[in-house]
């Protein structure tokens, strides 16, 4: 590698690595911020209740699921059957239009109106995931409090998102449909996976955004006031997204200061597969602009905002050819002819750099969560994650694996990690079923 790239390259080692003792120190600011959240005082963490348990296993019925929080919206009808079994009957994913996304709400609202009509005649209860961070009044109600992942829907912020969906159903004259619950996508992962699996207590999206959720005590969430609530605890939607403890690289703040929402989703920004690849596109940018890389040349991906994509870094991590082929097929394909050897293992190098400080981050919020529950981890715990960063990028679950060893040492055996695919949607029918047996 040229002096100067090898002196780049080692100057991000030091500023993405996380040390133990950093691990150390995030668990440390998370459960602080968990508790003032608990507490209902000043927090980046919003430490939502769900006014919703785990399930029993035991709830049964047909019921509808609607799963928006990405870039695609699925509907989906569902049959619980019982000792903890289930049956999804169908299916429908749609891509949602950008119009959709970054348009009027209420045309937002029409649209999924319109899909749960086309797709059921009959009369349902419907488990509506909407995966930002809501505010919620009661299990079928709640705010939207700010838009996450680049939605940006005018009119919604501040509203009850079921009766924005009611209203919307009564406008295309579906009077058989009922919103019964509302729920978040880490609540309905640990709903889904803790019908079958009594040990599941916490729910990780490693996806587009991130997030956990987890099951607390109801004694220890004393901002409670809700109402008369049966059981002794409840789930809690974290929005870990949101912790700001954390140490910046400058690629971090000038990613902020371009995002969306800036000063919001700090570690969401560091995580989550909408931002990986930006990060990376930052750093490969700058070295670029200095003309460290591939000649100084201007290349549309590092050039576009969005340009380089999380499924690029999962690509270029999985090359393990010598001289790196698959890497080079990929930079050609996007325009870079003639790269070099080194020039192609300091962007692999990159990669790795960025994903493992993001795998790292997201281990020691979830180590966090499993001391707050059982700070001596004395059982075991299932925690089961759902999110395309977790299930397709080559290295992403290994490094939060090796992690939470360092951290617990033999104690690690008793965290079981369950991916948890497309539990979100079933989970909100089963959350649906909890609440109409109410
Ligand atoms: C964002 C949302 C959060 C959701 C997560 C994963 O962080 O704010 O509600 O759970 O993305 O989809």
């Amino acid at each position: 590698m040229s002096s100067k790239l090898k002196k780049a390259v080692s100057e991000l080692e030091k500023q993405f690595n996380v040390p133990l003792s950093e691990v150390k120190k995030i668990i440390k600011d998370f459960h602080g911020e968990m508790s003032r959240g608990l507490a209902g005082q000043k927090s980046s963490l919003k430490m939502i209740p769900t006014y919703v348990d785990k399930p029993s296993g035991g709830e049964k019925g047909k019921f509808l699921a609607l799963d928006l929080g990405g870039t695609n919206f699925r509907i989906l009808e569902v049959e619980l059957r019982g000792r903890g079994q289930l049956t999804p009957v169908r299916e429908k994913k749609l891509v949602l239009d950008k119009k959709y996304v970054s348009g009027k709400g209420e045309n937002l609202f029409n649209f999924l109106a319109h899909c749960i009509k086309d797709f059921s005649k009959e009369p349902r209860s419907i488990g509506f995931t909407f995966s930002f961070p809501v505010k919620q009044t009661g299990i079928a109600e709640g705010r939207l409090l700010h838009w996450t992942k680049d939605f940006s829907a005018k009119g919604v912020v501040g509203k009850d998102v079921v009766r924005l969906l009611s209203e919307a159903l009564l406008r295309s004259a579906t009077y058989n449909k009922r919103i019964a619950a509302l729920v978040n996508d880490t609540v309905g992962t640990l709903a889904a996976h803790a019908y079958h699996d009594e040990d599941c207590d916490v729910a990780v999206i490693l996806g587009t955004g991130t997030n956990a959720c987890y099951q607390e005590e109801v004694n220890n969430i004393s901002k409670w006031r809700g109402p008369i609530y049966l059981s002794d605890r409840m789930i809690i939607n974290i929005e870990w997204g949101g912790f700001n403890k954390l140490r910046s690289t400058p690629f971090d703040i000038s990613l902020d200061n371009a995002s969306e929402n800036p000063g919001a989703q700090i570690l969401e920004k560091m995580v989550s597969g909408m931002y990986l690849g930006e990060i990376v596109r930052f750093i490969i940018r700058g070295l670029i602009n200095k003309k460290i890389i591939f000649k100084g040349k201007n290349i549309p991906i590092f050039n576009e905002p969005k340009g380089f994509i999380a499924e690029y870094i999962s690509r270029i991590e999985a090359d393990r050819s010598p001289g790196l082929l698959d890497v080079n097929a990929f930079l050609k394909n996007k325009g870079i002819r003639n790269s070099t050897g080194e020039e192609r293992e300091a962007l692999q190098k990159i990669c790795h750099l960025v994903s493992k400080r993001g795998a790292r981050i997201s281990a020691a919020a979830l180590a966090a969560v499993l001391t707050k529950i059982d700070p001596k981890l004395l059982r075991v715990h299932t925690v089961a994650v759902d999110g395309s960063l977790y299930e397709k990028h080559p290295n992403f679950a290994k490094n939060i694996r090796l992690t939470l060893q360092e951290t617990f040492g033999r104690r690690a055996l008793r965290v079981r990690m369950a991916l948890a695919k497309d539990g979100s949607g079933r989970g909100a029918a089963i959350i649906a079923a909890i609440a109409t047996s109410l």
